[in-house]
C-alpha cells in the first residue's frame, strides 16, 4: 500500500471531475472453488485499489461528490473468523490508514444508496465485471442485470480513466519491480528450454519464479509452439527441433502492478534462416515502435508505422507485392498481424479494459477502425508522459485465415498466396516490451531489456 496521501490526493482529483451525486466504488468478494472457504486467489477490484488501497474482500466505498464525505463499508471479523483467519484490523482502522474517517457495516450500504435515490441523486458506478457485484448492484439499485453496463456513469468512467492512465512516480516504481520479476521469469525459461520437454514443464517453472516474488501471473501464461494461435493456452506439446515457441507471460506483484512480455524462442536454441528472416522483421517493428513512441504522437500512427515495416519486410521476402503504402491502407498486414500493437498496462495487465476499451484507448476525436488488426488496437491515443503501454508486434501464419482470404480473393492483388503455403506450420512470432512514455520518448520498463536479438537469444538459450 502507498502512503495515505497518495489515496487522499487521488480522491481529491476525482472530485475535481465528478462534482455532483454519489460515487459508489465496489471492492470484490471471494470466489469459492466449491465450498465457501476453499477460494480462488482473491483479487481486489483495481479501481477500488487505486482510490482506497485496501486489499480485502467485501468492502465498498461511497463518496458524496457534493460534500466530499467518504465512507468505507465493510464488516469487522467475529470470533469464528478469528479462529480460521487470525485477528484482523477493524474496518475503521483500515479506513483511517487510507485517510477515510467514516466506516459502516456493509448492510448499511443498501440503505444509504436507497436514500440517495429517493432524494433523486445520481449514483455514479463503474461497469461491473464480476457477477457477484452485478447481483449486488441489481439488488441495491433495482437496475436489471442486463441494463447495468448501460447505466454505468460515463462521467465517473472518464474521470477514473483520466487519472489511472497517467502513472504516478510511485506506480512506475512498482511497474519497474513487476517488470524485473517478469525478466527473471522469462530468463529462466529461456535458459531452461530443452528439446523433449513438455511445454507445461516450462510454464510451471516460470509461474514458480513469478509466485515466489509476486502474487500471481498477470494473465494465463501463453507458451506454445503453435504461436500462430494468438492466445494459445494449451501447454501439452513436447518441444521438438525446428519449432518456434511463443512465450507471452507476465507477473503481478503484491501491490498488483503488472508486467507483460513476449519472447519467441527457437526450441533447439538456434534459429533457422527462414525463422531469422521473419524474426528480424518483427524485431524491427518492435524497435521502430519504441523509437517512434513519444508525447504528441498517436499510438494508432505508431501501429500503422509498425505495420509498414512488417509489410515492407514481407515484400522483401516476396510474400506480398505492390506499393507498401497502398498495402498498409488496404490492411494487408492484418493477414499477418491480426491484433493491435499494444494496450495500456498498470494495475491490470490490460489496464481498465473492464471500464470499456474505447474509453481507455481512444481519444474523443478518434474512432475505432473495423479493419482486421487495426480494429483490435486497444490503445490508439495521443501519447502523453506517464502512459504505460505494451509494444507487441507479431507475424503469424494462420493457415485458416490465409485460406479464407485466398478463397475470398481478399487483397489478392497484393498477396503471393502460393508462396505462403510453404509457411503453413511455421507458427508465429511476437515480441513484447513494456514502455513508459517519458517527456522525450519512451523507455523500456524494468532494469534490463530481456534478450531480444537473434544473437542475444541464441547466446542465452541452453546456458544452464
Ligand atoms: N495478454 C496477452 C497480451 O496482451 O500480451
Ligand atoms: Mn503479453
Ligand atoms: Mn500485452
Amino acid at each position: 500500500m502507498f502512503d495515505k496521501q497518495v489515496y487522499i490526493s487521488r480522491r481529491k482529483r476525482l472530485l475535481e471531475q465528478v462534482k455532483d451525486g454519489v460515487i459508489l466504488l465496489l471492492g470484490n468478494s471471494e470466489a469459492s472453488c466449491n465450498y465457501a472457504d476453499n477460494q480462488y486467489q482473491f483479487r481486489q477490484d483495481s479501481s477500488f485499489l487505486y482510490f482506497f488501497g485496501l486489499d480485502k474482500p467485501d468492502m465498498a466505498a461511497v463518496i458524496d461528490a457534493n460534500t466530499g464525505e467518504e465512507t468505507i463499508f465493510g464488516d469487522d471479523v467475529d470470533i469464528d473468523d478469528i479462529i480460521w483467519m487470525g485477528p484482523q484490523p477493524l474496518i475503521a482502522d483500515q479506513a483511517a490508514e487510507v485517510g477515510v474517517e467514516k466506516s459502516a457495516p456493509l448492510e448499511r450500504l443498501a440503505e444509504v444508496l436507497s436514500q440517495a435515490q429517493k432524494q433523486g441523486r445520481k449514483i455514479h458506478y463503474l461497469p461491473p465485471h464480476r457477477n457477484h457485484n452485478k447481483i449486488l448492484l441489481h439488488r441495491m439499485l433495482g437496475i436489471a442485470i442486463h441494463d447495468l453496463k448501460a447505466g454505468a456513469s460515463e462521467e465517473l468512467i472518464k474521470a477514473v480513466v483520466a487519472l489511472r492512465l497517467i502513472k504516478e512516480p510511485c506506480e512506475i516504481e512498482e511497474i519497474d519491480k513487476a517488470c524485473n520479476l517478469g525478466y527473471a521469469m522469462h530468463l529462466t525459461a529461456m535458459k531452461m528450454m530443452r528439446l523433449g520437454m513438455v511445454e507445461q514443464e516450462l510454464v510451471g517453472v516460470m509461474e514458480g519464479v513469478c509466485k515466489s516474488g509476486g502474487v500471481m501471473t498477470s494473465f494465463p501464461t501463453i507458451l506454445s509452439q503453435r504461436g500462430e494461435t494468438l492466445h494459445n493456452h494449451m501447454h501439452d506439446a513436447i518441444l521438438t527441433e525446428g519449432n518456434l515457441c511463443v512465450i507471452d507471460a507476465g507477473v503481478e506483484i503484491a501491490s498488483h502492478y503488472c508486467s507483460d512480455n513476449t519472447r519467441t524462442l527457437p526450441t533447439g536454441g538456434k534459429f533457422t534462416q527462414k525463422q531469422k528472416d521473419i524474426y528480424n522483421i518483427v524485431l524491427a517493428a518492435n524497435d521502430y515502435a519504441r523509437d517512434a513512441a513519444r508525447p504528441g504522437v498517436t499510438y494508432r500512427d505508431v501501429h500503422l508505422g509498425a505495420a509498414k515495416i512488417i509489410v515492407q519486410g514481407l515484400k522483401n521476402l516476396g510474400l506480398v507485392k505492390g506499393d507498401v503504402d497502398e498495402m498498409v491502407a488496404a490492411g494487408v498486414q492484418g493477414l499477418f498481424m491480426p491484433h493491435g500493437l499494444g494496450h495500456n498496462m498498470g494495475l491490470d495487465v490490460h489496464d481498465m479494459e473492464d471500464l470499456g476499451e474505447n474509453y481507455v484507448g481512444y481519444d474523443p476525436d478518434q474512432t475505432r477502425a473495423k479493419q482486421l488488426g487495426l480494429g483490435s488496437l486497444r490503445m490508439a491515443r495521443r501519447l502523453r508522459p506517464g502512459h504505460v503501454i505494451t509494444d507487441e508486434p507479431g507475424i503469424y501464419f494462420i493457415p485458416a485465415l490465409i485460406e479464407k482470404w485466398k478463397g475470398e480473393g481478399h487483397n489478392a492483388e497484393f498477396i503471393n498466396f502460393d508462396k505462403l503455403e510453404s509457411y503453413y506450420g511455421f507458427g508465429g512470432i511476437r515480441l513484447e516490451d513494456d514502455l513508459l512514455i517519458t517527456e522525450k520518448g519512451a523507455r523500456i520498463l524494468g532494469a534490463k531489456r530481456l534478450p531480444i536479438t537473434v544473437e542475444e537469444i541464441e547466446n542465452t538459450m541452453y546456458t544452464d
